[in-house]
């Protein structure tokens, strides 16, 4: 008889498992205990901005809701929590003493996570600035770092002693490039090549808030950065140079700088004028580990001539898709990882994937089941892609599914599903979908750390 493969995809020793959310997408409470705007409230209020009219203004009310909330994780099993703090709840200006009651209620969520033996991973940065900011220029204007300085120390002096995980900012590229390039997401500004000096910005605020953090006692800090792999869609030499360009705008100018302390070669002459002396020393901390969020690989092409940009994307054929209309592509996650680690050997520090998971518009059935299958199918193929890696010697030291609940996925509204656990957002009824039962089985079934 041929070896069958393991029931469930089998981990290392130690392996972190968890789930991860982010502030504007589950908390809602958008006015309560001295909270202010944030470009997202602004964002999700303006008519047209949100395809399903909707905003975060309740979400999954977890403000009000987190201690079942965490009731939930410790049914799962899973060891770890990735979430992110408001920033205008902290500051609701973005400047200036801190709101004690935003400390207060992230400084319960830590304490409620150890006592239910879930390590909190806590992100600073998850795409909503405060407004007050915003119309000083938001991440155009240089000053917005020392404002990110400043929160990043509040949040440290407040948090480090119990959080295990530091994240500064969540996906920079996406940050600069839908909310400042194309204008998909908040603030909206669609400024397009104009947009680069906020990526610049945003690196230069990870590199000062990795600073603050470890002065304040953090001892792992990282980043969350997403990555895709890019694939050309021929081979023909125009298609192959704009997927360059594009791989290296969207991969290379954040991690590069970060792990190398330089710009890609091709990018470098595009951010020259906005580089002070010391930037790229402030950018490339050492890092306790680097986060990876996967979804799926790209198909670049050239654009015409007259296009706004020089690079279009293409539908990746072939492989099924998740209900957002996303690839599946696990094998990406495993030879991303394996080229990684070969380019970077000894400037990369332990991988975490912080964040990767799937849409899929399931919802109870007439016995109230969740019968998610698509997931479970995308989380047992990811999960073995990330133990083929480590196999080939890729370090990855956790795996952070995202989500723990449905919750506002952005412009889509709440209309992508991402979560282990379904939201009625009539209700606020929290229903474990089957890939709940499946994820806390597989992490019952890894072999003891
Ligand atoms: C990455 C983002 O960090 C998260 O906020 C978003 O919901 C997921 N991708 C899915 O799009």
């Amino acid at each position: 008889m041929p070896d069958q493969p393991p029931a469930f995809p089998q981990l290392p020793p130690g392996f972190r498992f968890g789930t991860s959310t982010a502030a504007y997408q589950i908390e809602g409470a958008a006015t309560e205990d001295g909270k202010g705007p944030s470009i997202w409230d602004t964002f999700a209020h303006t008519p047209g901005r949100i395809n399903d009219g909707s905003t975060g203004d309740v979400a999954c009310d977890h403000y009000h809701r987190y201690e079942g909330d965490v009731a939930l994780m410790q049914q799962l099993g899973a060891g770890g929590y990735r979430f992110s703090i408001s920033w205008p709840r902290i500051q609701p200006t973005g400047s200036g003493p801190a709101n004690l009651k935003g400390l207060d209620f992230y400084d319960r969520l830590v304490d409620s996570l150890l006592a239910h033996g879930v390590q909190p991973m806590a992100t600073l940065y998850h795409w909503d600035l405060p407004q007050a900011l915003e119309d000083d220029g938001g991440w155009l204007n240089r000053a917005t770092i020392d404002r990110f300085a400043d929160y990043a120390a509040i949040v440290g002096e407040r948090l480090a002693d119990r959080v295990e995980h530091w994240i500064p900012v969540n996906e920079p590229n996406v940050a600069s490039m839908m909310g400042y390039s194309i204008g998909m997401h908040a603030p909206g500004r669609a400024l397009m090549f104009d947009g680069l000096p906020v990526a610049h910005h945003l690196l230069v605020a990870h590199g000062r808030a990795v600073q603050v953090l470890r002065a304040a006692g953090a001892t792992s800090v990282g980043c969350a950065n997403n990555h895709a792999p890019m694939w050309p869609a021929s081979d023909l030499p125009e298609d192959v140079g704009a997927t360059k360009l594009f791989d290296a705008l969207w991969n290379g100018m954040f991690l590069e700088p970060m792990l190398l302390g330089r710009y890609p070669v091709d990018l470098a002459p595009l951010l020259v004028d906005e580089i002070h002396d010391g930037d790229m020393a402030t950018i490339r901390q050492p890092l306790d580990f680097y986060g990876v969020n996967y979804y799926n690989p790209m198909r670049i092409a050239a654009a015409d001539e007259e296009a706004e940009m020089p690079f279009e994307m293409r539908e990746l054929v072939g492989y099924p898709t998740t209900d957002f209309g996303w690839p599946v592509v696990p094998d990406a996650l495993r030879e991303w990882l394996i080229t990684f680690r070969a380019r970077f050997r000894a400037a990369l520090p332990p991988i975490m994937i912080t964040e990767s998971g799937c849409a899929y518009d399931i919802g109870p059935d007439e016995h109230g089941v969740v019968d998610d299958q698509p997931r479970i199918d995308y989380l047992d193929a990811h999960l073995r892609a990330v133990a083929t890696a480590i196999e080939r010697g890729v370090d990855v030291r956790g795996y952070y599914t995202w989500s723990l609940l449905d919750n506002f996925e952005w412009t889509e509204g709440y209309t992508q599903r991402f979560g282990l656990v379904h939201v009625d957002y009539e209700t606020q009824a929290r229903t474990p979908k089957r890939s709940f039962e499946w994820y806390a089985d597989m992490i019952r079934a890894q072999p003891p750390g």
